[in-house]
């Protein structure tokens, strides 16, 4: 059964926002999602129930936010298909997952990290600024190129799966299977690809790999950092503090285990349990469901608009990103002026890929991402308004 946005869309109380009269047309959720009420309330949940730290305490509202926060991790298990709940660690954002895994991955001086040159600069700037190892790049989604970039020297491969620039996405099993070939790990950044479409950890066969919450529906600042067990024991103590060691003396310390370890210090706990609701919910409506209702709404789009606007990518799998330029207009004035006259609020800029776009000699793009609460009316409104904004230019 596919989804039916007109009665989700309800969930979100948002959406019956209306400005000068019009509703909002939201296409900004690749930078975050709307939050439906469940989640929501989840988070007054906790504030007015049980607003106290977890793992700590042995009182009543303690022992409540433990167990909220083990039905939280379940959640995540099983949405993504992991061997084990204490795999996934809590974070606040893709960025902050990945930076764990470029400071506390054992590297020894020679060692290179391997990165498609399509990465949002979470993944790129780490590696610049690491010393002692090499940066190499491979052209996004080109597997030859990829081999033959990967070397004897690289300890690591650590790219993107979907593009939050242009929404085209990198082979990435093909891609794990041919460096656990090579004997080098693997960190997916899943930030675009977690929210959009099935992710099975244990098919993948990904080393680690990194999301964030606030682009899956859930609270803002939330992250996950998922590692196979074995990969997150063997890392270097990075972030330590309370509540990542079972006893310490003066001179000694000695290991909580997973997760506690890698979660130093009270966490966002209000966050951490809403996600877990977020990830339910989506869980409910089904990933397929979502990958297919973005697919025909950018379908949709390209069909209408493909030879009035120059699209980044004209990909047919583009998940719901929707990434343009028009001729004598900054990718700013086209986000401008849709929010003016139609309330369609895109983004605009070089979305934190940079060096992509100076690669191309481009400043950037006005980016529509669709999500399941958007709708075909919605997109019609957007053809429109587009269509107008050309038609004054000529
Ligand atoms: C592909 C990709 N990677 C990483 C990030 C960084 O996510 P966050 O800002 O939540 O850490 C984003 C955010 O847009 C993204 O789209």
């Amino acid at each position: 059964m596919g989804l039916n946005p007109e009665k989700l869309r309800k969930d979100f109380p948002i959406l019956d926002t209306k400005v000068k009269g019009r509703p909002i047309i939201y296409m900004d959720s690749a930078c975050q999602t709307l939050r439906p009420i469940q989640v929501i309330n989840k988070i007054n949940e906790y504030y007015n129930e049980y607003p106290v730290c977890g793992d700590r305490s042995q009182h009543k509202l303690g022992k409540r936010v433990d167990e909220e926060i083990a039905k939280a991790r379940k959640i995540f298990r099983k949405f993504f298909n992991a061997k084990h709940s204490e795999e996934f660690i809590f974070t606040k954002n893709t960025t902050e997952s990945i930076n764990i895994i470029a400071n506390a991955l054992k590297f020894k001086p020679g060692d290179a990290v391997l990165c498609s040159d399509k990465e949002h600069n979470s993944n790129l700037l780490q590696w610049q600024i690491k010393k002692d190892i090499k940066h190499n790049i491979f052209e996004f989604g080109n597997i030859e190129d990829f081999k033959s970039k990967l070397t004897k020297n690289t300890r690591l491969v650590s790219v993107v799966h979907t593009s939050n620039m242009d929404g085209t996405s990198n082979p990435i099993k093909e891609m794990i299977k041919i460096a656990h070939d090579n004997e080098s790990l693997v960190l997916i950044d899943g930030a675009q690809s977690a929210p959009h479409r099935e992710i099975n950890l244990k098919k993948l066969d990904a080393d680690f790999f990194a999301c964030s919450g606030h682009k899956m529906l859930g609270p803002s600042g939330t992250g996950l950092l998922f590692g196979k067990k074995e990969q997150l024991e063997n890392l270097n103590p990075f972030l330590v503090g309370g509540g990542t060691v079972e006893e310490s003396t003066y001179t000694t310390h000695h290991w909580e285990p997973l997760p506690n370890r890698i979660e130093p210090g009270l966490q966002n706990y209000a966050g951490i349990i809403g996600l877990g609701e977020a990830v339910h919910y989506l869980d409910k409506i089904r990933l397929k469901n979502i990958q297919k209702h973005e697919a025909n709404l950018n379908k949709k789009a390209t069909d209408a608009l493909g030879d009035v606007v120059d699209l980044i990518s004209k990909d047919q799998e583009r998940a719901g990103i929707f990434s343009f330029n028009i001729k004598n207009l900054t990718p700013h004035n086209i986000a401008i002026m849709l929010d003016n006259s139609a309330n369609i609020m895109i983004r605009s800029g070089a979305h934190c890929v940079h060096s992509w776009f100076n690669k191309h000699n481009m400043t950037g793009s006005a980016r529509a991402s669709f999500y399941f609460y958007n709708t075909e009316e919605e997109i019609d409104i957007f053809i429109e308004e587009i269509k107008k904004l050309r038609k004054h230019l000529t």
